[in-house]
């Protein structure tokens, strides 16, 4: 920590400069076939708050207010061995089978109806992802008929057969996931999978023209393809697809707190070259066509650590990726969006990887209760009140440098224009981890002076967590001290924190 040139961070807001409307896909999720995630999560029949069709309906009241919009299925690395025709039809015929990609037993209990289930009682929008891996073309085709024909062919009436008469309706489509992993089963080079993804997508839009289509892009920006990979893939299939996908997940390093807290340096680059790339391969092909990104996959996850319950393999939903988040880590989480809102403009739709048990913010205990970790306050006020339009704003901030990123500003904020009501919300993360950041906000730009509440989420120790034994440790908490006088908003954000600040219009 050095180099501070001031001690106070400035913003104005203008509702006349705006980066782009915030698309309800933003705050998606992820359910994976993956440990806990699926089976004694979502769903976990004979708990007593399950539905008759297993459902828990504490975990689904938790993922309503977590204000999910869309779910990204089934995978993730599971996809890539994913056989769908294995998981329809009844319960007692469904095969068992080994996941390899994360070696355990797959009892097919809950497939694919089953999860259009979930979606339609929770009004969240499914996205499917196709097993590019050990399948292809021929098997995607089949899925999507069986998926959204309305009948009359073999498999939309075996659909129907299995009780849904109403096709699902699936808009948004993966193609394939994470390719580039040399740990993804069917792993392909960049040639081979831009050909791929282009027939595909081009056999899909042959049944139903209007799908959304996702490219998969890099598993990550430190991987030794990415840019060369996203190029190479558009080259191919530029005019069939809609979207590429961007993966990333941030840990805590070496106890270097003050670079994992300056995560959204690197994922606000990752965005910026992503989205370079596919302009470059647009302009390249001549084509007024533009390429959004669907950020797919992001979240903390701490890849390095042991698992604190050592599994063996090819059991049935084991303890795997369980992460039990910090203040620490809800606070780069709530940095996480502020990058992704302040790219709203190409990042169109998100998952916040994964939804329950599995770097998760929603937690459950077999037999037992459903709690929140950290991370849910950040998604959950975001989902809630970050709509309407992003405005532009520059922060003047003082600054410190960290071993990774170099000179970062403390202050990381975005600010959100609600145009019916003229209410704006800002979200601001303080990165320093021992002082309070004094903030002056000029509001003279728009309309809303009147303080709704500022909520907080900090702590005197950075590392509590919520737990099973005490699961509303952290939760947010008004600040105290916030004013607005003659257009200009004054307050501190407390060190290592994640704030929401609501404005409305005075009555
Ligand atoms: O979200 C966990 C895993 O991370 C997913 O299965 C995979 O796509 C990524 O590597």
């Amino acid at each position: 920590m050095s180099d501070h040139r001031t001690a106070l961070a400035r913003l104005t807001l203008n509702a006349a400069f705006s980066i782009g409307d915030v698309q309800p896909r933003l705050y998606g999720s992820f359910v994976e076939h993956l440990g806990r995630c699926v089976y004694n999560g979502l769903y976990e029949p004979g708990h007593p708050t399950a539905d008759k069709a297993g459902l828990r309906q504490d975990v689904l009241a938790l993922i309503r207010e977590l204000g999910v919009t869309t779910v990204r299925y089934p995978g993730g690395n599971f996809v890539s061995g994913y056989r769908w025709e294995d998981s329809v039809g009844p319960r007692e015929d469904r095969p068992v089978r080994l996941d390899p990609a994360w070696r355990s037993i797959e009892t097919n209990q809950f497939g694919l109806g089953e999860f259009i289930d979930f979606c339609r009682k929770t009004d969240i929008e499914p996205m499917m992802a196709v097993n590019l891996g050990t399948r292809g073309v021929e098997d995607a085709v089949r899925l999507l008929e069986y998926a959204n024909h309305p009948g009359g062919t073999e498999l939309s009436d075996q659909r129907t057969g299995h009780g849904a008469k109403e096709p699902f309706g699936i808009k948004m489509w993966c193609l394939g996931n994470e390719m580039d992993g040399p740990w993804q089963i069917g792993h392909k080079t960049a040639e081979e999978y831009g050909r791929l993804a282009a027939e595909t997508a081009r056999a899909m839009r042959m049944i139903q023209p209007d799908l959304e289509l996702v490219a998969c892009g890099s598993s990550g920006s430190d991987i030794a393809t990415f840019g060369a990979w996203e190029a190479t893939v558009l080259e191919e299939a530029y005019d069939q697809v809609d979207y590429v996908s961007l993966h990333t997940y941030y840990e805590e390093v070496d106890g270097d707190r003050d670079s994992f807290l300056a995560s959204a340096v690197d994922m606000e680059h990752f965005i910026e070259s992503v989205v370079a790339t596919c302009d470059h391969v647009g302009a390249r092909l001549k084509t007024d066509k533009r390429i959004d990104l669907s950020f797919d996959e992001w979240n903390v996850w701490y890849q390095k650590r042991p698992n604190p319950h050592p599994v063996e393999d090819w059991r049935e939903a084991p303890r795997l990726l369980e992460d039990n988040y910090s203040v620490t880590d809800a606070v780069v989480f709530g940095s996480l969006i502020i990058a992704l809102l302040r790219h709203a403009d190409r990042v169109t739709a998100a998952s916040l990887a994964q939804l329950v048990n599995v770097i998760a913010p929603i937690m459950t205990e077999p037999g037992g209760s459903a709690w929140r970790q950290t991370t849910f306050f950040p998604f959950a006020q975001a989902a809630r009140h970050g709509r309407g339009r992003v405005l532009r704003v520059e922060a003047d901030s003082p600054t410190h440098t960290t071993a990774k990123y170099g000179e970062v500003p403390l202050l990381h904020a975005t600010a959100v224009s609600d145009d019916d009501t003229g209410a704006v919300t800002l979200f601001a993360v303080n990165r320093s981890q021992n002082r309070p950041l004094p903030l002056e906000i000029d509001l003279h730009g728009v309309d809303a002076h009147s303080l709704t509440e500022h909520l907080v989420l900090a702590d005197a120790d950075p590392d509590t967590r919520n737990t099973l034994d005490q699961p509303e440790r952290i939760t947010p908490r008004a600040a105290t001290g916030t004013t607005i006088t003659s257009g200009v908003l004054r307050t501190e954000l407390a060190p290592l924190s994640w704030n929401m600040i609501r404005l409305a219009r005075r009555p």
